[in-house]
C-alpha cells in the first residue's frame, strides 16, 4: 500500500485536481484507492461525493485510533474502487497545531489500514499541521506546480517542506513535481517550464498536464475525468496514467519511520 501526499504551498495550482485525477486513473484500472481529504475546503470530498459519512478526517485527527479511522472510510460516489475519508471545516483547527505529537496523528490512525493499493492525501496550501500530518504519514509526496513565477516559488517551498518533515518520517521521498494547467501557446508558460526542468531535472515529472476545460467539467459533474467524453479529457487521462505508473513504481518502504522519539522536538532544527 503506497501512501502519497499531494502538496504545494501555493493555492489553486491543482492539488485537488491532481489527487482526483490520480484517483480516477486508479478507478479506471480497478486499483483499490483511498483518498484522504485533509483540506478544510473539502473540494475532493465534494467531487468524490460519498453518500454516507459517519466520521470525518477532523474526527480522525482529534481521536487518532485505527478503529475510528476504519469507521471514517466511506464509499465514494464513484463506486467501490475509490473510498474517501471526507473533510469538514473543523479540520482548520488542526492546521494551527504543529507539535510532534499532533504531526503524527494521521500516521498513527492509519496504522491498521489495509486493503488498498494506493492512498492519496490531499492537503491545503500551507505548511500547517494538516500538510505536516499528510507528509508524516506518506511514503512519497507529489508537488504540484503551475508554470508561473509564484507557483515555482511555491514548489521550491514544498520541496523544502518535504526535507523538513523528513526528520519525522525517514521513508519520505519526493516523487517529483507535476506541472499542471500548461498552456503551450503561452511564451511565459514555456519559459517557466524550461526553468523548472533546468532547476529540478528529473524531479519534473513528464508529461505536464495541459489546461483543459474537461477538468472543471468533470469536477462539476462529480465524476472522474477519465469518464468524461472529450478529446481534452482523454489527453488529461493519458497523462495521468503515466503519472500513476510512475507513482506505483515507487518502492514501498515500510522500514523505520523516524528517529527514536526520546528528546526530539518537531524535527525542524535537526537537519
Ligand atoms: N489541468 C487543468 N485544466 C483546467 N483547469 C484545471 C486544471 N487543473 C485544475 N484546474 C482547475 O483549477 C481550479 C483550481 O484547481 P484545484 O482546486 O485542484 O487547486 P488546488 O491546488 O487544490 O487549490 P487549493 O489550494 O484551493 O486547494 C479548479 O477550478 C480546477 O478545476
Ligand atoms: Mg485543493
Amino acid at each position: 500500500m503506497l501512501i502519497v501526499s499531494v502538496i504545494s504551498l501555493k493555492g489553486g495550482v491543482g492539488k485537488t485536481s491532481v489527487t482526483l485525477g490520480l484517483a480516477g486513473a486508479a478507478w479506471e484500472r480497478g486499483v483499490r484507492t483511498l483518498v484522504v481529504d485533509l483540506d478544510p475546503q473539502g473540494n475532493a470530498s465534494t467531487v468524490l461525493d460519498p453518500p454516507e459519512v459517519r466520521f470525518t478526517a477532523s474526527d480522525v485527527l482529534s481521536d487518532p485510533r485505527p478503529e475510528l479511522l476504519a469507521h471514517a472510510v466511506a464509499t465514494s460516489g464513484w463506486g467501490p474502487a475509490v473510498d474517501v475519508i471526507a473533510a469538514d471545516s473543523l479540520l482548520e483547527r488542526h492546521n494551527a497545531l504543529a507539535g510532534r505529537d499532533t504531526t503524527l496523528r494521521l500516521r498513527v490512525a492509519m496504522g491498521g489500514l489495509s486493503g488498498y493499493d494506493l492512498v492519496l492525501v490531499d492537503s491545503p496550501p500551507s505548511l500547517g499541521g494538516l500538510t505536516r500530518n499528510a507528509l508524516a504519514a506518506s511514503h512519497t509526496a507529489v508537488v504540484v506546480a503551475e508554470p508561473s513565477l509564484f507557483s515555482l516559488q511555491g514548489a521550491a517551498a514544498a520541496l523544502d517542506a518535504i526535507e523538513m518533515v523528513h526528520a519525522d518520517n525517514l521513508r519520505l521521498r519526493p516523487a517529483g513535481i507535476i506541472v499542471n494547467k500548461l498552456r503551450t501557446q503561452s511564451t511565459e508558460h514555456r519559459f517557466r517550464l524550461d526553468e523548472l526542468r533546468t532547476t529540478y531535472g528529473d524531479l519534473v515529472l513528464e508529461p505536464p498536464l495541459p489546461d483543459r476545460a474537461a477538468v472543471q467539467q468533470a469536477e462539476g459533474a462529480c465524476v472522474p475525468v477519465q469518464s468524461w467524453r472529450s478529446p481534452g479529457a482523454r489527453e488529461i487521462a493519458d497523462a495521468l496514467d503515466d503519472h500513476l505508473d510512475h507513482l506505483l513504481a515507487h518502492p514501498v518502504d515500510d522500514g523505520p519511520l523516524g528517529a527514536p522519539a526520546a528528546g526530539r522536538g518537531n524535527g525542524r532544527h535537526r537537519r
